[in-house]
């Protein structure tokens, strides 16, 4: 991972470079690195600010050999690197908010996107690309307004300044061990480590999928990587997609 990177100051979306260099037959683990995007995607089209100097952006390019069913997991897997790559750094507490949040003290400093092309009539994944955005040296009033209370950065929750090259590189090397240990084991093996970083384990939570809203108390996720939510009857539901409360 990350043995081919190319890094750049200024671009629109990670996303977008990342697909192109796809399409041109960069190899497996290809990452784009930009120190500022101009129009970072966040999930469900939201946008993402990745200001200059104070962030990372990164997508890394993935080929691996699997079902169309098992693509979601890549993104639990990615926020297993990514939590442990900042706590590992900082030592500060970070947690995992279902599905790919990256929580310090109850604020999001980093979220994950992954796309996917797929060969559905033979149900294979044929490239995905993992996008990465990490507030790292932000200061608070740095984030606009509506977003002051909910986003932070390593700066915020440490006070002081962290080499984003320094962050980068622990992020690939995570990623790297807990990518392999996915192909080789399969995703049972990083279930208990994705839920000892989960925010909300056993607490009530509400999900909502599109405009289904189920509200249960989350028993953690299963051998697939699919929520479970326990509801007041003692009903599991399995939730694959959507936003946690
Ligand atoms: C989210 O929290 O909704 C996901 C945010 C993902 C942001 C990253 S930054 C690198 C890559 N390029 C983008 O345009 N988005 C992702």
């Amino acid at each position: 991972i990350g043995q081919t990177t190319f890094y750049k100051s200024k671009v629109t979306s990670t996303q977008t470079l990342a697909k192109e260099a796809y399409r041109e037959g960069t190899p497996h683990g290809t990452a784009i690195v930009a120190s500022e995007q101009t129009g970072g995607r966040g999930r469900m089209e939201r946008p993402w600010q990745s200001p200059e100097q104070t962030s990372i952006s990164v997508s890394i390019v993935v080929k691996p050999d699997i079902s169309i069913r098992e693509a979601p997991q890549l993104t639990l897997v990615t926020a297993v690197a990514a939590a442990e790559a900042l706590e590992q750094m900082t030592q500060l507490p970070v947690q995992i908010k279902w599905p790919n949040d990256i929580y310090i003290n109850n604020r999001k400093v980093s979220g994950i996107l992954t796309e996917m092309q797929a060969e559905a009539e033979v149900d294979k994944i044929q490239m995905m690309i993992v996008g990465i955005g990490l507030n790292i040296n932000q200061k608070q009033a740095h984030f606009p307004e509506d977003l002051r209370e909910k986003a932070t950065s390593l700066y915020v929750e440490s006070g002081k300044e962290w080499p984003r090259a320094y962050i980068l590189q622990a992020l690939f090397i995570a990623f790297e061990k807990w990518y392999d240990t996915w192909m080789e084991h399969g995703f049972d093996h990083i279930r208990e480590t994705w839920e000892k970083y989960a925010a909300l384990y056993e607490r009530p939570v509400k999900a909502m999928q599109g405009n289904k809203t189920v509200v249960g108390h989350m028993i953690g996720i299963n051998r697939e990587g699919v929520l479970q939510l326990k509801d007041q009857h003692g009903e599991v539901h399995l939730i694959y997609s959507g936003d946690l409360e």
